[in-house]
Parts: C-alpha cells; sequence; structure tokens
C-alpha cells in the first residue's frame, strides 16, 4: 500500500487514538519536548476509561496530570526522572521512581525490563518519502517505536526535522492525530554574578579543540556564555540549548577537531526555545541519534579533549555528588550525569575532564542560604555521582579537583571553594572529622 494510503487510514481524533490504551496497560511517553500533549491530555480526560496504566518516561514538560492524587485509581506514575509536574506524587506515596542511567533505557526497553505497550510521540508530518521525523528527541524514541505493541503520534507540523537516526516510517505508527501548535520552549536562565563566576571557572579547564557535553540547568547555560573567545570547539552531548547557537554562530563551535562525528554536533534531544529548533532543523551539521549511542560511556570515551559540565546539588566532604535528591525528596533523576562521568575517566586520549559545577550555596523558601559543600550529605539522600568517579568540583570560588586526593585533601580542597560564610563552621567539622587542625 502507498504511505499516503496508509497514513489517510490511520488518521483520527486524540480521544480515537487513546481508546487503543487498554487497563493495566504501561504507556511510554516521549521524551521532554517530544511529548505529545494533545495525546496526553486526551489520555487523562478519558480516564474512566481506565484502571491501573502506568506512565513512565523521562523528562516532562507537561502538566502531569496523571500522576496528580485524584487520577491514582487510573494512572500510576513511574517516572525514570521527576520533574516539576510528577515529583509530589512520590511524595504522596502514589508515585514510583525507578532509578536508571539515561544510556541504558533503550536496553532496558529492548530487553523487556521496561514494558512499552503503548509509546506516544510527537512527529514532524511524512516527507515525500513517508518518513516523519522524531525531531526533537531520538533518545529511547527509536527503541520505544519498535518494541512498543501500539505507537500514537501526534503530527505537529511545527517539529523540526533533524537528520541522524530520528526517521520512523508511517507504516511504524497505529495513529496519527494531527495538530500545529508551538514546541515548548526553555529559555536561557538568568545568569548573574555568580553564574558568571562559575561559567569562567569552568571556562580556564576547556582548551582549544574541547569537545563539550553540556547538562541540564542555568550552570551549563552560564559556561557557554564564558566561551566566546575558544577556537574550534566540537558537541557531543545528551542535550543542547539555545547557548550552543551563540558559539555556532560567533563560530566558536565548528566540531572540526572532533575524533568521531568529526564535523557533527551530537546529541540525542533538544531542549531550548524555537531559536534552537529552528537552528537544527534539516541542518545537516547537527546529528542526533539514541541515547544508547550518544550516552554510552564506552562512545563517551572516544572523543577527544572531553569536557562535561553537569551540576549538582550538595557535595560532600569526600567529594560524594548529590544531583537528583534533597534528602528523602526524589528531586530528578541521574540522566546522563554518571554515563559522561564514567566515560570521561575511561576517556582514550587521557585528556578528559568532568566537572561537576555549582553555585556555593543554595536558598532556601525563608530567604537563608545553605552551603552545598557539606560534611555529610543530607540524611536519606543518594549519591549520584560516586568519590570513585568524581572528577572536578567548581563553584564561583574556585575549582577542586578531586582525582588522586585524599580524603583530607579533598575536604580542604572543597572548603576553599565554599562560601565565605560557612568556611569557619565547615572548618570546624573538618577538626571533628579528621583530627587535625583545619
Ligand atoms: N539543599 C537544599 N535545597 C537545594 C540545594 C541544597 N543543597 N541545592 C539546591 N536546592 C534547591 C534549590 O533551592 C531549588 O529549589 P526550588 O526548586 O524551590 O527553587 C532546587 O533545589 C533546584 O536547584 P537549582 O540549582 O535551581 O537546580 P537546576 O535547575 O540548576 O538543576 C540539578 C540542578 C542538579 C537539579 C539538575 O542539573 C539535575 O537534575 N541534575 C541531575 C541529572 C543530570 O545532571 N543530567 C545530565 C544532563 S540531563
Amino acid at each position: 500500500m502507498d504511505w499516503k494510503a496508509i497514513y489517510d487510514s490511520r488518521k483520527c481524533t486524540a480521544k480515537e487514538a487513546v481508546n487503543k490504551i487498554h487497563s493495566g496497560d504501561t504507556v511510554v511517553l516521549a521524551h521532554a519536548v517530544a511529548e505529545p500533549p494533545l495525546l496526553v491530555e486526551a489520555m487523562v480526560a478519558n480516564k474512566e476509561a481506565y484502571k491501573n496504566v502506568t506512565v513512565s518516561h523521562m523528562v516532562t514538560l507537561g502538566k502531569g496530570e496523571y500522576s496528580l492524587p485524584e487520577n491514582k485509581e487510573h494512572f500510576t506514575f513511574r517516572g525514570w526522572f521527576t520533574s516539576a509536574t510528577t515529583r509530589k506524587s512520590l511524595e504522596q506515596g502514589h508515585g514510583q521512581f525507578v532509578p536508571v542511567f539515561f544510556h541504558e533505557i533503550p536496553g532496558m526497553i529492548r530487553k523487556g525490563i521496561f514494558k512499552v505497550d503503548v509509546f506516544m510521540v510527537m512527529v514532524s508530518p511524512p516527507d515525500e518519502n513517508g518518513f516523519c521525523s522524531v525531531g526533537v528527541s531520538s533518545d529511547y524514541t527509536m527503541q520505544a517505536m519498535k518494541s512498543a505493541k501500539i505507537v500514537l503520534a501526534e503530527v505537529n507540523d511545527q517539529v523540526p526535522v533533524v537528520y541522524g537516526d530520528t526517521f520512523v516510517h508511517v507504516n511504524q505508527i497505529d495513529a496519527f492525530v494531527e495538530s500545529s501548535h508551538p514546541l515548548p520552549e526553555i529559555g536561557v536562565p538568568k545568569i548573574g554574578e555568580v553564574e558568571t563566576a562559575i561559567g569562567k571557572n569552568c571556562a580556564s579547564l576547556v582548551e582549544d579543540g574541547s569537545t563539550l557535553q553540556l547538562g541540564i540547568g542555568a550552570i551549563p547555560d552560564a559556561v557557554l556564555s564564558q566561551l566566546k573567545d575558544k577556537k574550534h570547539l566540537g558537541i557531543h552531548s545528551e542535550m543542547i540549548s539555545d547557548g550552543v547557537v551563540d558559539l555556532y554562530e560567533a563560530g566558536v563551535v565548528d566540531c572540526s577537531q572532533k575524533s568521531i562525528d568529526n564535523g557533527k554536533m551530537t546529541v540525542t534531544f533538544l531542549m531550548g526555545t524555537k531559536r534552537l529548533y529552528d537552528f537544527c532543523n534539516k541542518n545537516p551539521m547537527v546529528e542526533m541519534k539514541p541515547v544508547d549511542y550518544v550516552n554510552h560511556p564506552s562512545i563517551v570515551a572516544q572523543s577527544s579533549k572531553l569536557v562535561c559540565i553537569n551540576a549538582c546539588l550538595e557535595v560532600d566532604f569526600m567529594g560524594q555528588v548529590v544531583s537528583d535528591a534533597i534528602g528523602i525528596r526524589q528531586f530528578s533523576g541521574v540522566g546522563g550525569q554518571v554515563d559522561f562521568v564514567r566515560g570521561a575517566a575511561m576517556s582514550l586520549d587521557g585528556m578528559a575532564k568532568a566537572i561537576i559545577a555549582m553555585p556555593s550555596t543554595a536558598s532556601m523558601k525563608d530567604g537563608s542560604k545553605v552551603s552545598k559543600i557539606v560534611p555529610y550529605i543530607a540524611h536519606g539522600a543518594a549519591v549520584t555521582t560516586s568519590r570513585h568517579d568524581v572528577d572536578y568540583i567548581v563553584t564561583e570560588y574556585g575549582i577542586a579537583q578531586m582525582k588522586g586526593k585524599s580524603l583530607q585533601e579533598r575536604a580542604r580542597a572543597l572548603i576553599e571553594i565554599a562560601h565565605p560564610d560557612f568556611r569557619e563552621e565547615l572548618g570546624k567539622e573538618f577538626e571533628k572529622r579528621f583530627h587535625v587542625e583545619f
């Protein structure tokens, strides 16, 4: 059958599409910007038709209504990451969190450890050969498409066509719901004095010709803003945001020195503004690939002069990094942080640097500040990057390199880059712990 006939025969309303979901199913949503809002809204509106539907995904930028307590008879959120709208369900006891490295998700789907009865995704309209682009997110999308019993797609004409492993033929999709709406946008966060100082410290570790990985949050963007005088930078990063477009347009990013995927920015998902999505649209410079390639430590290790920059919530005296939990509160997930930290440690050229960057303090709701460098991690928190894996910690006060240092030396180096208001108190804790003068 010609692809147009397949497409037309499977075109339907969102309500008709979500009628393909059944009680007891596991519904996996595509990641971040690729989540299809019309299908998710229709699924929630159709809730009376379901009991015990499990909803799984990584980051969501959506409303997360399936995770509300009033919907718990119909849906259980089982997240591989938690976001602003889904986090509460864990605290209320009806949501579940599953720790998993980002690069492992396609394999877990392939092996059936992560079940996918229904996969819901947003794609571009089909091209002249009947192929849709998953555009903003190849990560686990490509495997979920293959493993799902049913694939439901929202066909949004504002989804960019991005080259790489991103194309699916219409015959791989069971229902098409047409839409036209702007994609969710994550603007460049406010970069103040603290972020600028952190950015400068990180930039001092980036040499010309380096390949960059950038994590999620304000800090990676602050770092990008400080790289304008570098040359021949490359990108091999699970995500990119608008800051990378600035550096490309300034001629700083050209990917000419990359040891793998030379001449291309290698990414697995996009999260930025329309400017980023337009930049990536049909741009041969951008190559999007699944996360079990981009984030696999053995692939990361092949990147030359790699510099990975990720953020965290707290670091203890031993250099244990907590990035996804605040005490027992599950705040996010490991994402790709450890994929890149480990890949950097295995780097074939031995030149990689894995940076964990953070402001020295965090602001609490009552206006007080706490030090993010602490003697002990908060009760109930989980270590994201272990003391064996950690490499550089950066704050606005400097750089503390951890590898090769003893526990005492690590603690001293970290206190030196803590906020001055907390250094005395941290020094006393140092003396209690190590029984030597600070
Ligand atoms: N103690 C208590 N609360 C803290 C804290 C600490 N030590 N450090 C931060 N917080 C609070 C902040 O006050 C803020 O609270 P709010 O939501 O009420 O404003 C919240 O935690 C988030 O902190 P913020 O610094 O604004 O986070 P961010 O948006 O820059 O993201 C991470 C930082 C660490 C949460 C994020 O990078 C992450 O999830 N990392 C893990 C995954 C990862 O690195 N993946 C790689 C790329 S995807």
